[in-house]
């Protein structure tokens, strides 16, 4: 195991992340870690960029033991810096803050007197690489015993090493693919400087995560957490069932605007299929309730859903702590689960922090007013293809690991205009339509989201013999990355074709489709 101490930076779990894929297993701790409370001794030690300056009185040290233990230890940014403070203070404030693309000079010692092993971080690479650069301070001059091993136009000591012992220190970021052999180098640290073994799995992570789960819930401590079908929060849910069983509580609120049979699917699957204990509350009626007479606003049917979620949720969790309560050797409901993933998480750990996988979140702190519960969010540090490789690992079925995302408002962003019964039973309809027909011709995995819209309009159409004045379905299907951007998916003819033939056909009250051909930018992927 390599243990990555942790001091702050936007890009430590990057770290992490690269040193997964390169099956090397390590665990993130905050960099004020104690060696001596540490359970399991690590085969090297990574110490991650940070946004404070050594020379701060207030800034972070790694424990003075971690420079004594003798294992190889890498400092990236700050850590490069944290390695010269603790070999001899020599660090300053940079000129000017360096941030961006630079140009890399590798320095070999070939057989000399520092050479053999300070060559090994740069072992296969070229001796000119781009790298990316991120950092205010710099280094003076060298620590005593130590060499350069890379230079840049404005880093003399962008690279360092040690003449007779594993220490390592670079200036630029290995973990962003900005620097785009930086997996290189970190595989040369890992496997061949520390030694560590390339055995790790997604397998392994699980059993990992239910050990670390089942330790701090302790044997008899509930935990709650709402789940929605989609692939993060069944994955968390999942974990979960299989780490404490009966002891989670899953819950599925059903606010009237999910998709066609949605709730009743995923009860299926969850329950009988993954075993998790799940309540489902029908509450469509008060949502319904509430959203009517809203036309214009958007935003308020937003606020509407979300605040009747948070009521109906904190009812159901009072009502299942009080039933878990009273079951003998329950203890009462302390922990609240989230499908956290790491791309949501923006502030980065603080130091200061209790651990890397759990923290108590002021948003959703005054979720369940009164319960004070505590937030146990075990994909944190996972990016959205691994959670998809775990759900895989997990036995959730593919349909469920490849699902598009759904909004928490649900087609009630779909249905432009207001929301009613009966126009959530036609954008239900042909939604239900368009998608089966996306995954009939193969092409439900090439695109990223996709739904069918309802428009606010009438238009004219002949059926039959007759003329007639219906509504008018906006087919939307987009493919993109990040969902920051999006690009409309160029169906061929003869499927949009087959698509509307059905939707006019089979839909009651629709007699229009057209196809929403805008990209994102200008417009969103969702019309509301
Ligand atoms: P836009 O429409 O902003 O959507 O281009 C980007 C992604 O975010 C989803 N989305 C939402 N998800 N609540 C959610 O949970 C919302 O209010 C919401 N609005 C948009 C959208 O489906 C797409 O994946």
């Amino acid at each position: 195991t390599i243990l990555v101490l942790d001091f702050g930076s936007q890009y430590s779990h990057l770290i992490t992340r690269r040193l997964r894929e390169i099956n090397v297993y390590c665990e993130m701790l905050p960099c004020t870690q104690k060696l001596a409370e540490l359970p399991w001794s690590p085969k090297g030690i990574i110490l991650s960029g940070g946004p404070y300056s050594v020379y701060w009185d207030d800034a972070p040290h790694a424990d003075p033991a971690v420079f004594e233990l003798g294992v190889p230890i890498l400092g990236i940014c700050y850590g490069l810096q944290e390695i010269a403070w603790n070999f001899g203070k020599n660090v300053l404030a940079g000129e000017k803050r360096e941030y961006g693309h630079a140009y890399l000079k590798v320095e070999r010692h070939g057989d000399g007197e520092a050479g053999g092993h300070v060559d090994k971080l740069f072992k296969g690479l070229e001796d000119d690489m781009e790298v990316w650069m991120s950092h205010g301070d710099k280094l003076s001059h060298l620590p005593d015993d130590f060499v350069t091993i890379a230079t840049t136009s404005n880093a003399p000591f962008a690279g360092m090493g040690h003449k007779s012992k594993p220490l390592y220190g670079i200036q630029f970021h290995p973990e962003v693919t900005h620097t785009p052999k930086g997996k290189v180098l970190l595989k040369n640290f890992a496997l061949d400087i520390c030694q560590a073994k390339a055995d790790w799995t997604m397998g392994k992570f699980v059993e990992q995560e239910i050990e670390r789960i089942r330790a701090l819930v302790g044997d008899k401590g509930q935990v709650i957490g709402a789940v929605s079908g989609g692939v993060d929060s069944t994955v968390a849910a999942k974990l979960m069932q299989e780490a404490i069983g009966d002891r989670f509580h899953a819950v599925l609120v059903d606010n009237g605007v999910l998709r066609m049979n949605e709730a009743k699917q995923v009860k299926e699957t969850l329950t009988k299929g993954l075993g998790i204990n799940l309540t489902v509350i029908d509450a469509s009626d008060r949502f319904l309730d509430k959203l009517a007479g809203v036309k214009d606003d958007p935003e308020k049917k937003r606020k509407i859903i979300g605040n009747t979620f948070i009521e109906v949720f904190q009812e159901t969790a009072k009502q299942i702590a009080k039933d878990a309560h009273n079951t003998p050797k329950a203890g009462e409901i302390e922990w609240l689960l989230q499908g956290t993933l790491y791309p949501d998480v923006i502030e980065s750990i603080s130091f200061k922090g209790p651990s890397a996988t759990i923290k108590t979140h002021h948003n959703v702190g005054g979720l369940l007013e009164g319960m004070h519960l505590k937030l146990i969010e075990p994909l944190r540090e996972l990016f959205k293809d691994e959670v998809r490789e775990l759900g895989t690992n997990l036995g959730i079925p593919e349909d469920l690991v490849w699902r598009h995302p759904f909004p928490g408002p649900g087609i009630a962003i779909r249905i432009l205009g207001e929301v009613t019964r009966s126009q959530v039973r036609i954008a239900r309809e042909a939604d239900a339509i368009f998608i089966e027909e996306i995954r009939a011709a193969g092409l439900y995995r090439n695109i990223s989201q996709a739904f069918a819209a309802l428009l606010p309009v009438k238009a004219v159409g002949v059926m039959g013999d007759k003329r007639v004045h219906d509504q008018v379905i906006a087919l939307r299907a987009v493919e993109t990355s990040d969902f920051m951007t999006a690009d409309w998916y160029p169906f061929d003819g003869a499927f949009l074709k087959k698509v509307s033939r059905r939707i006019v056909n089979e839909v009651e009250g629709v007699c229009r489709v057209v196809y929403d051909i805008t990209s994102k930018p200008p417009g969103t992927i969702e019309m509301e």
